[in-house]
């Protein structure tokens, strides 16, 4: 698939999921703006990455919890390309910013998320829909699993501001259909050279042991190349009807009946 002369803009693409994101986006032809907060040389890495890939390429800065910061990332971006297709909200603050349980949370902690999810997407979405060509294309990065339950405690901010993206990615869609501009979230599993990577030794082997051992059914967890190659096929013109949906890019985990285990399900 071609994505030749068209131009995209990733939050947090410097690194994790964004990168493979980024990197898909470019093996198509598309120009990549590679957004990052703090970690610079990971964002020079990607640039290159994207370039080794034939793609124009440049790197932007923003902090995605400060609005101001958004529109002049998303104006900066347009200016810099001449236009703009494809925006992916992305980012998400370092877990030690919201990552507390709902006793403990603090008021900051909590907009940390919420500035950074539904706030971010708002603000952002709407900066790059008013200079994005029609039947340009949106997507926001969640993780709906954390939306929809309570059992992980410290993730109770960010599971909540992405139950507000969630529902905002429906109301933008509609907002947004008459130019043809499709507005859909993803839902990737624990994906691996992500945030995954910086827990404790013992969660990451918990993890991929619970997922290689059936509770996933295609049996390993995600790659950002599998996430990129969402992005990328929604990005398809034969994607253009498809607004306001959940996609789940998890090998099935969520299709399991939490209440039964695996073994069972899996006789
Ligand atoms: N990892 C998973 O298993 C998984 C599963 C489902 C959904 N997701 C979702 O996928 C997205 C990416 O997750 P990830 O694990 O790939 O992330 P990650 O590896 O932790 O990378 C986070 C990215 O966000 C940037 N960032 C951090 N704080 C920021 C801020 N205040 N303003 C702007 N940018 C900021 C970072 O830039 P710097 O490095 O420059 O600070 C980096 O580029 C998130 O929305 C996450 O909720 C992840």
């Amino acid at each position: 698939m071609s994505l030749k002369g068209k131009y995209a803009l990733i939050t947090g693409s410097s690194r994790g999921i964004g990168r493979g994101i980024a990197l898909k986006l470019a093996e198509s032809g598309a120009g990549v703006a590679v957004h990052y907060f703090r970690n610079e040389a990971a964002a020079k890495q990607t640039l290159k990455m994207v370039q080794d890939r034939g793609s124009r390429g440049l790197i932007v800065q923003a902090d995605t919890t400060k609005p101001d910061e958004i529109s002049r990332m998303v104006k900066k971006v347009h200016a810099d390309f001449g236009a703009l297709d494809i925006f992916v909200s992305n980012a998400r603050p370092e877990l030690a910013a919201f990552f507390q349980p709902p006793m403990n949370i603090t008021l900051e902690q909590w907009d940390a998320a919420f500035d950074s999810q539904a706030k971010g997407f708002l603000v952002g979405a709407r900066e790059a829909a008013a200079v994005m060509r029609d039947s340009g294309r949106i997507f926001a990065i969640t993780y709906a699993q954390g939306s929809r339950t309570g059992g992980l405690q410290p993730w109770v901010g960010m599971g909540c501001a992405k139950a507000a993206m969630e529902s905002l990615v429906r109301y933008l869609a509609v907002a947004l259909a008459r130019r043809g501009i499709t507005v859909n979230a993803i839902s990737p599993s624990w994906t691996e050279d992500s945030v995954l990577n910086t827990l404790p030794a013992e969660a990451q082997e918990l993890i991929r042991q619970w997922h290689s051992g059936g509770f996933t059914p295609m049996r390993r967890l995600a790659t950002p190349a599998d996430v990129g190659n969402v992005v990328e096929l929604f990005c398809s013109e034969q994607a253009n009807f498809i607004t306001g949906q959940i996609i789940y890019a998890d090998g099935g985990a969520s299709l399991m009946n939490p209440e039964v285990p695996p073994e069972i399900q899996l006789r």
